[in-house]
């Protein structure tokens, strides 16, 4: 049995989409299984994880857990992580890519909480496996209220390049490591998970133009007015940590990985493919 958290995210909803698919027995974790929205079948279950005594139930019976992390701080992990320990086996974790290689300087609070998971996982004792993805490709969702409104998105450094990910092959490839099971090889691995491509910020908006029939054109931002923006569901240090690791990813581009296909058998989703797969977000 498997617990899939974030069950009602981007994620997590591709999670459950395709153990459905496969037939494999899971529960999905919910904070309101009446307000979820989940594929007809799917077993839901309440819990909170920043409530580790609501997840009792959940946990029962439970062997392996597909863990997302919806906060910003680390606060409520260390109960949750024994938790799971105490009843599973199995870990596969949400991470990000970069998690290990930012341990000096500042640390932005994304990868800040990422990292202490990574460290409160790695202590569990549990069957771990660490998937470490890029940017979603989904983070352009938030282009989409510009792109109904005049079909111009307005943003920070138009030639920054990365493979964005698609969450149907973040889902796939931890599908792939919570069905072979603890003992499956993947115990003790990060996974770095990125699209096939780099693709730069313009090129994103030009393939969301081609998605939904009309041109989108992409306009540079100040960076103060992103900075006041990401001021809006960041703290100050974390808006300059994150602005700092913007401005590092212009310089040195993220490498891009072969393990989506590695683990799936199936090349990375393309910017465009995924672009098309929400043209409705954007029209
Ligand atoms: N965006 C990126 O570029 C990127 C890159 C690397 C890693 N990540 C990581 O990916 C994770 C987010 O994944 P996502 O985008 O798939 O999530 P998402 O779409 O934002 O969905 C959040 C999920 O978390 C659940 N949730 C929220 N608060 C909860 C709580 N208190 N207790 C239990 N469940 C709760 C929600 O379920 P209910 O509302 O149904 O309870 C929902 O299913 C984050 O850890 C993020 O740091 C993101």
């Amino acid at each position: 049995m498997i617990l899939v958290t974030g069950a009602t995210g981007k994620v997590g909803g591709q999670v459950v989409s395709q153990l459905l698919e496969r037939g494999t027995a899971f529960r999905a974790l919910t904070r309101d299984p009446g307000a979820a929205r989940l594929p007809v079948g799917v077993e839901a279950v309440a819990g909170d994880l920043a409530d580790p005594q609501s997840l009792d139930a959940a946990l029962d019976g439970v062997d392996a857990v597909f863990l997302v992390w919806p906060f910003l701080t680390a606060e409520a992990a260390p109960a949750v992580v024994d938790r799971i320990a105490r009843q599973a086996r199995q870990i596969v974790y949400l991470s990000m890519a970069g998690v290990r290689q930012r341990t000096d300087g500042p640390v932005d609070p994304i990868t800040g909480f990422h990292g202490e998971l990574e460290r409160l996982i790695e202590r569990s004792g549990l069957a771990r496996t660490f998937l470490r993805p890029v940017g979603f490709a989904s983070n352009t969702l938030g282009w989409a209220e510009q792109v109904r409104a005049d079909g111009v998105v307005r943003d920070l450094n138009g030639s920054l390049a990365r493979p964005l990910i698609h969450e149907r092959d973040i889902a796939a490839a931890a599908v792939r490591v919570v069905t072979d099971g603890p003992d499956g090889g993947h115990a003790g691995a990060g996974y770095v998970l990125t699209g096939p491509a780099l693709v730069t910020q313009i090129e994103q908006a030009r393939a969301i133009g081609e998605a939904i029939g009309r041109p989108v054109r992409f306009e540079e931002m100040a960076v103060e007015e992103k900075r006041q923006q990401m001021l809006s569901w960041l703290p100050p240090s974390g808006v300059d940590a994150v602005l700092a690791a913007w401005a590092g990813m212009a310089g040195a581009a993220e490498p891009v990985t072969g393990t989506v296909e590695e683990l799936t058998g199936s090349a990375p989703r393309t910017f465009r493919q995924w672009a098309a797969d929400h043209a409705a977000d954007f029209r």
